[in-house]
């Protein structure tokens, strides 16, 4: 079988080292790799790097072998484009169509998945036309990783980051997978142009300064969702509590701690998604009283009690009162017994459109890689899930989603 043709795009970005790293992923999985980067990404790293690591010619003119067309056939033959680093000048070129060297003229010829890493200082980033230009490339399709946060060139920290190579690779390979190899298939990741809002992990509900009330959740279901959402093209914000575990590349992490504040940030990134997926274990109570100091043993041998309060229902307050019309509403419910007929009450009195309903068990939900389930929608379908990795429940869950989207058009 034809190895899976994949053009690396490096702009003049101080990352194009770390590009090399990509290169060798991609290369050492079997993909057939033509670097383009620009001039300026060729200060940082040079020409024969790029040719000698993916055994390619590289050029960064529309100039060199005219007779095989390069400005028109690099882009036309490719089953995937990355771009990373992506600089802002690489970002603005490319949502406004220049086509003034062989990269740029190669993301104009482009019919397949086109993914970009951005890395710049936080300024840069942040800035409006910069802004504007990745809103536009994700509103055409274009998966832009959101770059993540920590140390920038020289003494200054902030977002701007290349995310880890391993990541972009980890991005780049899921789409491959998901689109097939077929030519002139849809060049759209699916979720592209949507927002969507994923919870993960356990909240946990303070005591004194040393003690919680916590839960088992470990978060890697919110985690897999979020990951599968933002390699189908999705802008995703990721509200996490508790789970220690890294922020994924491409997703805008929120950290939070308690059912509180996770309530907060939720409620705050809805304002403008097109689904909800509340994956996360929200404590259903939290102490009335949190007390400033440790709460000490007592002398008689006797144990305090702790009186619970009711923490608020965010699923049933997202499904009632949507902050948009027809923004999709997902729960997830773990059961222990009387699974399937939980679930279902739980669907209708929790009224949002889907309810992901698993049991808890050995191998399976809290901690573990696997999943089984069975996804309840409002609609009276049923999908059973078979044991498996967390990511495949991921994607049946955003594949059910999908139909169930508002329509944007
Ligand atoms: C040392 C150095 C580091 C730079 N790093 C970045 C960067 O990380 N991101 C960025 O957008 N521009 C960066 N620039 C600016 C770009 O190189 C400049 O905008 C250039 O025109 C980009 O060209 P290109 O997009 O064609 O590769 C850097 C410039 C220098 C001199």
């Amino acid at each position: 079988m034809a190895k899976p043709k994949v053009v690396l795009g490096v702009s003049g970005g101080i990352a194009a080292y770390k590009a090399c790293e990509l290169l060798r992923r991609l290369t050492e999985s079997g993909h057939d790799v033509r670097v383009v980067p620009t001039d300026s990404a060729l200060h940082f790293v040079g020409e024969a790097t790029w040719s000698a690591l993916s055994g390619n010619p590289v050029s960064t003119e529309v100039w060199e072998s005219v007779h095989e067309v390069p400005h028109v056939r690099i882009g036309q033959a490719a089953d995937l484009v990355v771009v990373a680093p992506a600089t802002a000048d690489m970002l603005a070129k490319a949502a406004h169509g220049l086509a003034d060297d062989l990269l740029t003229n190669t993301l104009l010829t482009a019919r397949c998945p086109v993914v970009f890493a951005p890395a710049m200082h936080t300024e840069m980033w942040e800035h409006p036309a910069t802004q504007e230009n990745v809103a536009t490339l994700r509103r055409r399709g274009a998966v832009v990783i959101e770059p993540a946060v920590g140390r920038l060139t020289g003494v200054d920290t902030g977002k701007g980051r290349l995310p880890d190579p391993a990541e972009i690779f980890e991005v780049c390979r899921n789409i491959l997978n998901r689109h097939g190899l077929a030519r002139g298939a849809a060049a759209a990741p699916d979720l592209a142009g949507r927002h969507v809002v994923v919870s993960a992990g356990g909240t946990r509900e303070p005591l004194d300064p040393v003690r919680y009330l916590g839960n088992r959740s470990s978060g890697k279901q919110g985690y897999a969702l979020a990951k599968a959402a933002a390699a189908r093209g999705a802008r995703v914000t990721l509200v996490e509590a508790n789970t220690g575990i890294a922020d994924p590349a491409g997703v805008d992490v929120v950290h939070v701690g308690t059912a509180l504040q996770l309530r907060e940030a939720v409620l705050k990134a809805v304002a403008d998604a097109d689904a909800v997926v509340m994956a996360a274990a929200v404590a259903d109570f939290r102490p009335a009283v949190y007390a400033a100091g440790k709460i000490k043993k007592k002398d008689d041998g006797g144990a305090p009690t702790v009186e619970l309060v009711r923490n608020p229902d965010i699923l049933a307050e997202l499904a009632a009162d949507r902050a948009l019309p027809g923004q999709v509403v997902v729960g997830f419910a773990a059961e222990t017994d009387d699974v399937l007929a939980n679930g279902r009450e739980k669907l209708r009195r929790k009224g949002c459109d889907l309810l992901v309903v698993n049991e808890v068990g050995e191998r399976k939900t809290f901690g573990s890689e696997e999943n089984e389930a069975v996804v309840l929608a409002s609609d009276g379908a049923e999908t059973p899930v078979p044991y498996g990795p967390k990511e495949a429940l991921a994607e049946t869950v955003w594949d059910l989603i999908l139909p169930r989207l508002r329509s944007t058009t």
